[in-house]
């Protein structure tokens, strides 16, 4: 059988991000670099990623898109309009993960991953553009595994083990983790009306949607009630107010209060 990704495991690093984006010469399309331990996990907005060494799964996965690279797998070329749809592979891919060990998981718009009101995932993308279309994306995921005490700092953190009480073999789910995203890749990029499929796929998985909170337009500064009623072409949260418009957001116009 073709080897469909390449896993490589690294004890410590700062960041796999950084590592992916550094050594990015040296990886072919879907090398995934997994960290025992960061010393510098990056988060969104500019935030650490904290995990406990060893006990969680910290990794980039390296996607270069177009043909003619070595890997058995050659992804198709993806517009940057489309770019969004990577984040939403990978956050269909954690929640299916989560969801065949039993745990049943929602996506907090863009690509966090939740379990009732409770942080199990993050996922930091990163692309890098030629012209239009994508050239490589990293796409770095720190999921909460066997770790059960966290700093006070982090908001509501939770586990694999702290939902189930069972105790996971690492390397064991990111090989389930690298399947079903690999499979969600094909799925979804591949075909004609990939990007309808994979949309249809998010939308009844998003955390809060159809119902109202409160919400800060990070623009205007105010305060608003609103109900989140999906995502746009280009992966912009569309969110309802109380007058009745729906009003589109990127991810750093809006705050979940
Ligand atoms: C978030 O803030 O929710 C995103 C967290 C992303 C963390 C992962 S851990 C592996 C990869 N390397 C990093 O430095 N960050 C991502």
């Amino acid at each position: 059988m073709t080897k469909k990704y390449d896993i490589i495991w690294a004890d410590k690093v700062d960041s796999t991000n950084e590592e992916a984006r550094r050594r990015m010469k040296d990886f072919d399309n879907l090398s995934v670099l997994s960290a025992k331990e960061q010393t510098a996990g990056r988060g969104q907005r500019g935030n650490r990623w904290s995990s406990t060494a060893g006990e969680n799964l910290t990794f980039s996965i390296i996607l270069k898109f177009g043909a003619g690279l070595p890997s058995a797998i050659q992804l198709p070329a993806v517009p940057a309009s489309r770019q969004a749809a990577i984040s939403e592979a990978a956050a269909l891919a954690v929640r299916e993960l989560l969801y065949q060990k039993g745990i049943y998981a929602m996506i907090k718009w863009p690509n966090d991953i939740y379990v009732e009101d409770k942080k199990i995932c993050g996922i930091l993308i990163e692309h890098s553009l030629k012209g239009h279309f994508l050239d490589w994306s990293i796409v770095g995921i720190g999921l909460n595994v066997n770790q059960t005490q966290f700093p006070a700092s982090l908001p509501n953190p939770t586990s694999m083990l702290a939902e189930t009480g069972l105790e996971y073999d690492l390397p064991s789910c990111l090989e389930e983790f690298c399947e079903i995203f690999v499979s969600c890749i094909h799925l979804y990029l591949d075909s004609n009306d990939g990007y309808d499929k994979l949309r249809s796929m998010y939308l009844p998985f998003m955390w809060r949607k159809d119902e109202a909170y409160d919400y800060l337009d990070n623009v205007t500064g105010i305060c608003f009630r609103g109900i989140i009623r999906g995502v746009s072409d280009i992966g912009l949260l569309m969110v309802e107010n109380e007058e009745g418009e729906i009003r589109e957001y990127g991810f750093k116009e809006i705050s979940y209060l």
